[in-house]
This record gives C-alpha cells, structure tokens and sequence, in this order.
C-alpha cells in the first residue's frame, strides 16, 4: 500500500471535506482538515481569527498546521481554499504528498455555499464577484501544484473518489 499523504486543494465548495472523509474511509488512512486543525490548536473559530489577527495571522497558522502534518504519517488532508496562496505550501504539498485539485465551477461554488456563516471571506453581499475573482487569481495555482484535476460539478462523490483512487494507485 502506498503511503503519501493526499492533499485536496480548491476553492471554497468543491467538495474537499465531504470527499476527503469518504476516501480516508476507503483507504483507511486517518483524514485531516486544515481548517479545523488551525482552529483547535488556537481555541478559536475561523472567523475569529480573521477577526483579531487578520488574513495574515490565518495564513501563517495554516503554514504551521500543514507543516506539522509533514512530520507525522500519511493522511488524506483536506486544505482550506487559500492554501496555495503561499508558495511555502505548495511546495511542502508537491514534495511530500498526492496533490488533488477537486474543481468546481463559480455556480457551484456559489450554491454549496449559500447559507455559509463561517468563511469570513464571504460575509458580504457580493459573493459571487468574490469567488469568481478569487477563482481567477487561484485556479493556476491549483493547476500547478495538483497531480491530479477533478472536477466535483457533476456526478457523485464515489464516482470523484474512484478517480482519485486510481491515479494515486498508478502513480
Ligand atoms: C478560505 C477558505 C476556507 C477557510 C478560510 C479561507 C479561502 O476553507 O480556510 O475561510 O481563502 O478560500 P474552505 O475552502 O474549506 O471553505
């Protein structure tokens, strides 16, 4: 069994914690979310930190969280949307793991995050200018450090998960 970390990176509403949780099932590794992480180890929420330290003081706590990980076993990892703003993750992701980039259209982005409270990026009236404009700024981020593009616009999450599997296996 191989035993690279996976890391599902892309936007906000592309399906990586639904996704990264049926496949750490499927493979029996144990799944983390960068997210959540960043939050338990500042006892704090998301907003929060937006809030008292700015976007900055998030993006280094996610550094810190996705460099940890490097030193303990394979897990499949969920990253939060920004994770590839920073070249320093990139490159610990590309050096150290199976990078996936689950894609998803602006329209879908937009649905699955429809009611969402918690993204402090999103707390304002004009998201679908927001996601798009970060989806431009993004999206050859993605593509450059992913081993892999899935997009999760159609189709079920098995169907996303048979794909991933596949690729990681023959690589
Ligand atoms: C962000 C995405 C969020 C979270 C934070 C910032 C982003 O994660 O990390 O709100 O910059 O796109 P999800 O992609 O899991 O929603």
């Amino acid at each position: 069994m191989q035993s690279r970390t996976i890391y599902l990176i892309g936007p906000m509403g592309a399906g990586k914690s639904t996704i990264g949780r049926m496949l750490s099932r499927e493979l029996n590794l144990p799944f983390r979310d960068t997210d959540q992480e960043v939050e338990e180890r500042c006892g704090a929420d998301i907003p929060w930190i937006f809030d008292m330290e700015g976007e900055e003081g998030f993006r280094q706590r996610e550094t810190a969280v996705l460099a940890l990980q490097m030193e303990e076993p394979s897990y499949v990892v969920a990253t939060g949307g920004g994770i590839v703003t920073r070249e320093v993750n990139r490159r610990l992701m590309i050096t150290h793991g199976f990078v996936v980039f689950l894609q998803a259209s602006v329209a879908t982005q937009i649905k699955r995050t429809a009611k969402d409270k918690k993204r402090p990026l999103l707390q304002r009236s004009d998201r679908e200018q927001v996601l798009a404009d970060l989806y431009e700024k993004r999206e050859p981020l993605y593509r450059q450090t992913a081993d892999l593009v899935v997009c999760t616009d159609r189709g079920s999450p098995r169907h996303v998960i048979q794909e991933i599997k596949q690729a990681y296996f023959s690589k």
